[in-house]
């Protein structure tokens, strides 16, 4: 790890919703094993604030116990206590700006003088101006000399178009772009950021990584679990807002952007609102055509949903980006719960050899398959002679596998990354205002189209399947296919 970043001030790091479930499975684990690998600032101090009574000791035990529950490394008690004797607990209410002015005096009190200070906001976005609000009313937002202040606020980021520009202006009246921080997990995952480093730390990729030589490209998230205790937020969200507009855009944009200048923030989001801009916005019509959604069977029955919910939990999208390296290529998006295995990844489908001295054969176009999770790495499908025949050819893969390269386990929690970049101040892996609301002007026109005129009509799919027919259909209609199932055979 290059050196840290710091600037030498004490940092203290207040977790708001601090006795939810983000806290005790991602943020502690995270915190953890960053102060394990000395990344924490030399003088570090949390302070979890939320609605549960907890004393510092029991929220020291709530955290330990998820410590044990979720943590996927091995840790010591002596370590724990090391770390947990920084960890404290205030109970506040959100709207109350008296619970603001105490947390105010308990920080400066603990600071003892000038500190930094991260907050972070697990919290549901309707929270977030409230929060803001009484932090910038109680003089907690203001940088002075050395010092800075920055915000990280979690998924989701409004529900709409109109809900995100309002959130915006909201915690724009308090705070400058550059103290926040939105973070979407996915690009905290090493393998999304290594999106870029395949792309653009070798030079055999990019020559061929555009409209003359690239097909189609395939993103799959697909997930097998359900609904996990949160009937009630999922119902009032479904699969657009919860995966689409963020994860899965995200990762559209990473494989789709221009090299950008250098690594930093600017550069990098300025290249990715670029993509964005470019994807062509559907009208109703479009979003008959190139969306399919979807509900499992039976989800109506799952306790907490509606008996006539229209939520769906899957889609598919067939998304045109319109600039000079893209044009006329499908990006065909999908992502839905209770199907047949979890798996994220990127497809880059290349085009066919344009004429074939083989005949009789079926030559399979190359193709660069991204594994994101599980079983990380990078493999490349190509044709190949099959030995002792005349001229028959198969397909075989070369992989990189993570495990195998860096050894098991190289692979770190998605939030340590996150939350250092942000202790950092490097915001190239967080959202920006512009991106975040360029991407709901995409998925706006299809929820519109969707709850306004229900067309496409909600297709039904068998949980643990690879979702409903019509999905196929999407592709079937280009003379594709969804290589799901081609993908994971060449990889056994
Ligand atoms: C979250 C969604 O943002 O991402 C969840 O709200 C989803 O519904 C999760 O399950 C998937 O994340 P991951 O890291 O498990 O792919």
């Amino acid at each position: 790890m290059n050196n840290l970043l710091y600037n030498g001030l004490p940092t203290t790091m207040i977790i708001f919703g601090a006795s939810g479930d983000l806290t005790q499975r991602k943020l502690i684990p995270s915190l953890f094993n960053l102060f394990h690998k000395r990344r924490t600032p030399k003088q570090f101090k949390i302070f979890g604030y939320g609605g549960t009574p907890y004393t510092d000791e029991q929220f020291r035990e709530h955290l330990y116990q998820g410590m044990k529950q979720f943590a996927d490394y091995e840790f010591s008690d002596d370590e724990w206590n090391l770390f947990a004797a920084d960890l404290h607990y205030l109970v506040g209410k959100y709207a109350e700006k008296d619970d603001f002015q105490k947390l105010a005096d308990t920080l400066a009190q603990s600071e003892g003088g000038a500190a930094n200070r991260l907050y972070y906001m697990a919290l549901p976005p309707m929270l977030f101006p409230v929060t803001v609000e009484n932090l910038d009313a109680t003089h907690q937002l203001h940088e002075s000399g050395n010092n800075w202040r920055r915000v990280v606020l979690e998924k989701p980021f409004g529900t709409d178009l109109a809900s995100a520009v309002e959130l915006n202006k909201q915690v724009h009246k308090a705070l400058n772009e550059n103290q926040i921080y939105r973070i979407d997990h996915y690009l905290g995952k090493e393998t999304v950021q290594n999106i870029l480093f395949t792309r653009f730390a070798n030079t055999i990729f990019e020559p061929i990584w555009n409209r003359n030589y690239i097909d189609h490209v395939q993103i799959t998230v697909s997930e097998k679990v359900g609904l996990e205790h949160r009937a009630k937020f999922y119902d009032s969200v479904g699969v657009l807002r919860d995966m689409f507009q963020n994860h899965l855009l995200q990762l559209l944009t990473l494989v789709a952007m221009e090299p950008p200048a250098s690594f930093g923030a600017s550069a990098l989001r300025n290249e990715k609102v670029k993509v964005l801009s470019a994807i062509r916005p559907m009208s109703p019509e479009q979003v008959a055509v190139h969306t399919v959604r979807g509900q499992y069977k039976d989800y109506r029955k799952e306790e907490g949903i509606a008996a006539n919910s229209t939520t769906p939990t899957y889609a598919a999208v067939r998304f045109y980006i319109d600039n000079w390296r893209w044009e006329g290529v499908p990006f065909y998006l999908r992502s839905g719960k209770n199907l047949a295995e979890k798996q994220t990844q990127i497809i880059i489908q290349f085009k066919e050899p344009p004429t074939t001295m083989f005949p009789m054969q079926t030559i399979r176009p190359n193709m660069l398959v991204l594994y994101l999770q599980p079983d990380e790495g990078v493999h490349l499908r190509f044709e190949a002679k099959a030995p002792d025949t005349v001229n028959e050819t198969r397909s075989v893969d070369m992989e990189f596998h993570y495990d195998d390269a860096f050894g098991k386990s190289s692979i770190p929690e998605a939030y340590e990354r996150l939350l250092l970049d942000a202790l950092q101040g490097d915001a190239s892996l967080f959202t920006r205002a512009d991106e975040v609301e360029t991407a709901w002007s995409l998925i706006d026109p299809i929820l519109q189209t969707w709850d306004a005129h229900q067309t496409p009509p909600l297709a039904s799919y068998k949980p643990g399947s690879w979702g409903p027919p019509e999905s196929y259909d999407l592709l079937a209609r280009d003379g594709r296919r969804w290589l799901d199932e081609e993908a994971s055979a060449s990889d056994k």
